[in-house]
């Protein structure tokens, strides 16, 4: 079951072939999709070998093998975890039924609307990313980006299934649809505001794979739980594949703050423009780098009361994340949860029905998850003796949803005066001058082993291999 089969056109653990009609719909949206990473997907890769891992069964163990691929030719597939035969809905209304291995009518337009909103972010990063293999700072990054690009194709390809298998004529439009949309896009942008954001630099790239894979990470973990099988069981796989992504952030970031630490050792300053005139960026724009990401990751949450989040609670769509390890009710009908409310001029905390504020519950799951990330960054900074320390910003800063929205507040978390705001906007967020400075570092660097100045190389290479391999062959 586990096993995946190579040898049909689409890769795929779920008996593909003996669904003649899906299989055709399927290899028919295909060559779209090459044509989409063609046109969309890493620019000037086409060529190149990559050293990349490929699942060749769903096994804890073995799912990983690595070679050197051409991304055009990467095998893109449908793998799901097994399935339990006995597995029942274990919260909301339905809880204690067999979980569903169809999608009842009922359900059918929200889960349809899930699995697009999902699917739609997996294309999305691709193209936001797309233009950074023309700067990579080593080979090691380059191969990190492009296993990261492929990976969120990959888990387009499992919406996809869902979408051609479950939805019939509809899905196979949406399925159309989340190649026609594009990030950034005036016209047909995609979905979710986060991922219309311009990744332009390194920096914002690492910054991304830590906060917004993070986000990835959290709505996959509560898609795990849902009572809709198929869907629990492609997440599922999917969040083996997004442990890498997030690596990839917290360890790029954590090599940035090295390096820095060692140019403030070196010459014994904190002094932001010697620093930059030594080629590597100042703790303050990476902590404004960090509020900017953190804040626009969070509010792709949702708001923070949202009659949707309960519907997709209480229905079995969606759970909440590690659903079967909380020891409450799993129903969360007459219980509350306090979120955050301006109230003359301040913020102020107000009790609102669970079952409303689940995403505001997620969200603060997601918060405790990143700042554990954010500590072992200081780690590093301390380990290199020094006092400074980088910091997630209030909850209610710089958000653009739900009651917080447009409401000014600090960092630190004062609702401050427009005037106070535009006064300190530039100490809080990346300012056109830094994003200039962070661009002005970016260069390509091709030899394996080799590093750009401003960042340092990783503790070991991917797969075992030393940190020198060769990564990429450029065709
Ligand atoms: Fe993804
Ligand atoms: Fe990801």
């Amino acid at each position: 079951m586990s096993t995946i089969n190579y040898s049909e056109k689409i890769p795929n653990n779920v008996n593909l072939s003996e669904d003649r009609t899906l299989q055709r719909a399927l290899e028919h949206w295909q060559p779209n999709y090459l044509q989409w990473w063609q046109d969309m997907g890493p620019e000037g890769s086409q060529n190149f070998d990559v050293y990349l891992r490929t699942a060749v069964s769903v096994d804890p163990q073995g799912w990983a093998q690595f070679g050197h691929v051409k991304m055009p030719d990467y095998r893109w597939g449908i793998f799901l975890n097994p399935g339990d035969a006995d597995r029942k809905i274990h919260f909301g209304d339905h809880m204690g039924e067999a979980a569903w291995q169809d999608v009842p009518g009922e359900h059918r337009a929200n889960l349809r609307r899930i699995i697009v909103t999902q699917g739609d972010t997996e294309p999305a990063s691709v193209e936001q990313q797309r233009h950074l293999g023309l700067t990579a700072p080593s080979q090691y990054d380059l191969r990190n980006l492009f296993q990261v690009n492929v990976e969120e194709g990959r888990h387009l390809w499992a919406m996809v299934y869902l979408l051609h298998k479950y939805f019939g004529r509809d899905g196979r439009e949406e399925a159309e649809a989340l190649l026609e949309r594009n990030s950034g896009d005036a016209d047909n942008p995609r979905i979710l505001e986060a991922f219309n954001e311009k990744t332009p630099d390194w920096l914002s790239f690492f910054m991304f794979t830590y906060f917004t894979d993070r986000d990835g990470k959290f709505q996959l973990c509560a898609l795990a739980e849902s009572a809709f099988d198929p869907l629990a069981r492609t997440t599922k796989f999917m969040l083996t594949e997004e442990a890498h992504h997030m690596f990839v952030g917290e360890s790029g970031v954590g090599r940035v703050i090295t390096r820095t630490c060692q140019m403030m050792n070196e010459l014994k300053t904190d002094d932001p423009g010697k620093l930059r005139a030594a080629g590597v960026i100042d703790l303050p724009t990476i902590q404004r780098y960090l509020n900017f990401h953190y804040s626009v990751t969070i509010d792709l949450f949702g708001a923070d009361q949202s009659s949707n989040a309960a519907t997709f609670y209480s229905s079995g769509l969606k759970g909440r994340y590690e659903e079967g390890k909380r020891s409450d009710d799993h129903v969360l009908k007459g219980q509350t949860y306090k979120i955050l409310d301006v109230q003359g001029g301040q913020l102020t905390e107000k009790e609102v029905p669970m079952l409303n504020a689940l995403n505001e519950v997620l969200r603060d799951d997601y918060i405790k998850d990143s700042m554990a990330g954010v500590e072992r960054w200081n780690k590093l900074i301390e380990k290199a003796g020094l006092p400074h320390r980088l910091k997630v910003p209030h909850k209610a800063f710089h958000r653009n949803i739900g009651t917080l929205a447009g409401v000014k507040v600090s960092p630190d978390g004062r609702v401050v005066s427009e005037a106070e705001w535009n006064a300190k906007v530039d100490e809080w967020l990346p300012t056109a001058e830094d994003r200039a400075f962070v661009a002005s570092l970016m260069g390509r660097v091709v030899e394996p082993g080799k590093f750009a100045n401003w960042i340092a190389p990783p503790v070991m290479g991917i797969n075992r291999q030393p940190v020198d391999f060769e990564y990429v062959r450029f065709g």
